[in-house]
């Protein structure tokens, strides 16, 4: 998501007419996008402020964007005075006048307005990928949850409408993209805001049946909004990627409670029960936060259980960092970093087994991937599988596969990626 949000910044600066530089030392501006979801984000933003400045600062104007600005606000002219300008992700529409307003003498500019209507109105969007296209379907998030910063940067929820989301992808696949993915904090509680009223199920299918798009993914689910009928369009439109990312944060319903997550485990479970029951195959991946405040050995083994249980084609482990204006930060029992750290490992390495015997029964297998990039080096091609998993292959070197689709055969298997040869057809 934060990636996509520098997208729509260049493409909106650029048809303004200024011009994309290859490094800062190069640049009159200096705009810095920034994450704040975990570890001590204010403080990396603050020392690479400095660095910039101690580099390629000289007559430069700065300008800090993203969750760390909408965060630290007009603290951040304080702790940093070479930034002029201080913008958060829904006021980007505005970036030109506000660049404007810096041309004309303002020495200080803040875009932190999070209730505006315009957070979608960024059609100029320059695409870093000619042939993967993101588009966001719906900004902010009306959840708590008790770790989390996101409703704080961005704001509440606000849902596109399904004919400009349309509009978009068609627009992406007729300029020759065939892979869309649909990003949201919460893809699945999207809600038509127009009189069409098409659920997020509807709008998937819709999307995956645009001529020329051959692939559609989402990011990311909500287990609670998850619906039987996104799991019916998978199965009824092979343009779906069968992949479904549902973050469950934690395999105890004694600390999902405590996070506020809106679900038990076996509530969870039960959405993993109808995706299992599938007719396509579909795979599954997570986040998990390790370490939230109240967290016991037996909460965290119910969390190993759970990885046995579902047996997750991938995931994302993170140890909880306590974030600015969260719930969580008034809870009694925070865990040692040294505990945080231990179980996570033991975790890696469990799911680490998983994988290695997931990806291995795939060997011998004909997958079809699209091609993303290329390892000189290696002679092999860099092709990603409707599950979403790497398959790095050997073959059709004469021609120039990238952005195109190959059948390829699995003939090894690692924890992360696979590896094959281009299949004969
Ligand atoms: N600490 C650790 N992990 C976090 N995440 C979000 N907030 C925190 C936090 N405070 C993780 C969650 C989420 C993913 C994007 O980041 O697992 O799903
Ligand atoms: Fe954060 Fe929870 Fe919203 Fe996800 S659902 S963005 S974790 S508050």
């Amino acid at each position: 998501m934060n990636a996509h949000d520098s997208e729509k910044v260049i493409g909106t600066l650029l048809r303004e007419g200024y011009r994309q530089v290859e490094t800062p030392e190069r640049a009159n501006y200096i705009f810095y996008n920034t994450c704040s979801i975990r570890d001590k984000a204010e403080q990396k933003v603050f020392n690479r402020l400095q660095q910039f400045k101690r580099d390629a600062g000289k007559g430069k104007v700065f300008a800090v964007l993203g969750c760390v600005a909408q965060q630290e606000g007009e603290k951040i002219f304080d702790r940093a005075p070479h930034v002029s300008l201080v913008a958060g992700s829904a006021s980007y529409t505005k970036l030109p006048q506000m660049l404007v307003q810096l041309e004309t003498g303002n020495r200080r500019v803040t875009g932190l307005s999070l209730d505006t209507e315009e957070t979608f109105d960024t059609p100029y969007t320059r695409r870093d990928n000619p042939h993967r296209a993101y588009i966001t379907i719906i900004e902010g998030c009306d959840k708590s949850c008790a770790y989390c910063v996101v409703p704080f940067t961005r704001g509440p929820e606000r849902s596109r409408t399904s004919a400009s989301v349309m509009e978009e992808a068609k627009r992406l696949a007729d300029t020759g993209y065939s892979e869309i993915q649909l990003l949201g904090q919460n893809v699945n509680s999207y809600h038509d805001p127009s009189p069409a009223r098409w659920d997020f199920a509807t709008l998937l299918d819709r999307v995956g049946s645009i001529p020329g798009i051959r692939r559609v993914r989402f990011t990311t689910s909500h287990p609670r909004d998850f619906v039987k009928p996104i799991i019916e369009a998978i199965d009824s439109n092979p343009n779906l990627c069968n992949h479904v990312h549902l973050p469950v944060q934690s395999g105890s319903s004694r600390v999902l409670e405590r996070m506020d997550r809106l679900y038990t485990r076996d509530e969870y479970m039960e959405r993993i029960a109808w995706m299992k029951d599938a007719r396509r195959p579909i795979a599954i991946t997570t986040d998990i936060i390790i370490g939230f405040p109240g967290e016991t050995e037996a909460d965290f083994e119910q969390t190993l259980r759970l990885l046995d249980e579902v047996q997750y084609d991938s995931l994302f482990s993170f140890k909880y960092s306590p974030r600015p204006n969260t719930a969580a930060l008034k809870l009694p029992d925070q865990v040692a970093e040294e505990e945080k750290t231990r179980r996570i490992m033991i975790l890696q390495e469990r799911q680490r087994a998983i994988q290695i015997r997931r990806n291995s029964a795939l060997i011998g297998e004909v997958e079809q991937v699209m091609v993303e990039g290329r390892h000189e080096s290696l002679g092999q091609w860099i092709g990603r599988t409707s599950q979403n998993r790497t398959l790095n292959f050997a073959g059709r070197d004469t021609e120039d596969l990238i952005g195109k689709y190959a059948d390829v055969l699995v003939t090894r298997a690692g924890p992360n990626s696979l590896v094959g040869e281009a299949a004969i057809n």
